[in-house]
């Protein structure tokens, strides 16, 4: 589906499609996302929950989310995920209580089997899912300007060409006003790789999309999960030395 950026759309703050869809949207679900997801609590606009709708539904690969609170954007990206291109999630924060909560509404929801719940940053998420290329990235963890800063330094080398980011609060007022430190944004993205190497696609409720352009780790394969340290030790000093000895005793054999 082909994307539509739409770079004027800087106060404007009403909901638009950002692929060119037949009609104003996807459907009775996401017409009605906001109400079908009533029961799960959040801090999103409208029009931000229709954006996460619709760019979840036709992402092709992994969706990362930064910051799960009780897990209702995770929820609406979900829905849409199974809606559309069947995307998987991968969602992150600092906070357990917030995990527990997010994995309940996802349960709920019918839609559990398809998050992997992070406990940590973004940093050690990526640290751990070595590989992992988000193709749509949903910032919305510490919003001040040194978190989010740290947040995309982060994601940098993860995000691929063509990857969207969609920062929550990127359109609010208190971005410019000093007395609020809590909430930078703006700054935090303007000072980043982020205002280098995407294009900002427009404004939708209280979020700013960008799609990056230029930079990006080179097209690879799968995450590869190193989960050899949860191996008993007879399995674990099988791998590191009893396998790897036969391989190349046999290599050394098959030379002669
Ligand atoms: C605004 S809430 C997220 C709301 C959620 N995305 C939604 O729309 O339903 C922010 C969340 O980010 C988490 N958080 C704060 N700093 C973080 C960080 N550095 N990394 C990951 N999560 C963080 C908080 O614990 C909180 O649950």
């Amino acid at each position: 589906m082909e994307f539509v950026p739409r770079p004027e759309k800087r106060a404007d703050t009403s909901y638009l499609p950002s692929y060119a869809i037949d009609g104003p949207d996807l459907g009775d679900e996401h017409r009605r996302i906001g109400e079908l997801v009533g029961d799960v609590p959040g801090l999103l606009r409208p029009e931000d929950e229709l954006k996460l709708y619709e760019l979840a539904y036709f992402a092709t690969g992994p969706i990362l989310e930064i910051g799960t609170y009780r897990g209702r954007s995770t929820t609406i990206m979900a829905r849409a995920a199974r809606a559309g291109a069947g995307a998987s999630l991968f969602s992150v924060d600092v906070d357990p209580q917030a995990l527990r909560r997010g994995a309940e509404a996802l349960a709920g929801h019918g839609v559990a089997e398809r998050v992997v719940f992070v406990r940590g940053s973004v940093g050690a998420l990526l640290r751990e899912f070595e590989g992992l290329r988000p193709s749509l990235t949903f910032v919305d963890g510490d919003h001040s300007r040194d978190g989010v800063r740290r947040d995309l330094a982060a994601i940098e080398p993860a995000v691929p060409s063509g990857g969207l980011l969609l920062f929550h609060d990127f359109h609010d007022e208190r971005n410019a006003d000093p007395a609020v430190a809590e909430i930078g944004v703006q700054a935090g993205v303007e000072g980043s790789w982020v205002a280098r190497d995407c294009d900002f696609a427009g404004v939708f409720g209280c979020c700013g999309l960008f799609r990056r352009r230029a930079g990006g780790p080179a097209a690879g394969g799968a995450p590869v999960v190193d989960a050899l340290r949860r191996d008993s030790p007879r399995m674990q000093y099988l791998q590191r030395v009893r396998w790897p000895a036969g391989r190349m005793a046999r290599r050394v054999l098959r030379r002669r």
